[in-house]
């Protein structure tokens, strides 16, 4: 569930990291302060944590840096060897996605990087569920990606990036799931979490839950 967009990566694995340094312009206003969203979400989290769509393992080697245990989860296998040869042998790095994963006993922290938008809205809402039953009270769910405000900031954001000639991002708008801050807010609460979201540049927030 929620893999559709893999083959992409299968041929961006290979320049991916240009990209997030800013060489790639369409995308430059998505990934910037980059390093500073990673260092951001690992200073939100704790313990054990569960990493989806890992990539090239940048969010990955700063939290293993930090000190946590993680379990590294991502579908491409291009961006799986990518990764691999960033963090050697420094953890496990699973073949899986947002619904397949080990199911471990102690999760602490459920952490992922420009990734989530990859699942629709009620594959996003099941997802929620599952990790509601996986993390105790104090558990966190810390995940960062672009998202809106409403439905018209979105559709605003597609037309900005038709008319600065920039059609990939507009076409990535367009036809990944990109969603509101509040249908976030409104699955995290139902699932028993509180919820609070931080703008980090013009399309990223980082969102963080906390379990009740
Ligand atoms: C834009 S990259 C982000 C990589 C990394 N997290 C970062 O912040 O640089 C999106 C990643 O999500 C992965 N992905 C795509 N669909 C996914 C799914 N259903 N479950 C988990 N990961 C997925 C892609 O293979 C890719 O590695």
């Amino acid at each position: 569930m929620g893999r559709e967009f893999i083959e992409l990566f299968e041929e961006w694995s290979k320049s991916y990291d240009d990209t997030v340094d800013g060489h790639n312009l369409e995308y430059r206003e998505v990934f910037l302060n980059y390093e500073r969203i990673l260092d951001s979400v690992v200073s939100r989290v704790h313990g054990h944590a569960i990493e989806f769509g890992i990539g090239t393992g940048n969010l990955t080697e700063k939290l293993l840096n930090a000190g946590l245990t993680v379990t590294a989860v991502e579908p491409s296998p291009a961006m799986r060897e990518k990764a691999f040869e960033k963090l050697q042998h420094r953890t496990d790095i699973v073949d899986g996605d947002f619904f397949e994963f080990p199911k471990l006993e102690n999760v602490d922290s459920i952490i992922s990087t420009y990734a989530f938008h990859h699942l629709n809205d009620v594959e996003k809402t099941k997802a929620i569920a599952i990790y509601s039953q996986l993390l105790k009270t104090g558990g966190k769910i810390v995940f960062a990606d672009t998202m809106y405000l409403t439905k018209e900031h979105h559709k605003q954001a597609i037309l900005d990036a038709k008319s600065s000639g920039y059609h990939n991002l507009a076409n990535d708008l367009s036809t990944e799931y990109y969603t509101t801050i509040p249908f976030l807010e409104d699955i995290l609460k139902e699932n028993g979490f509180t919820v609070s979201f931080d703008k980090c540049n013009s399309f990223v927030w980082i969102m963080e839950a906390e379990k009740l």
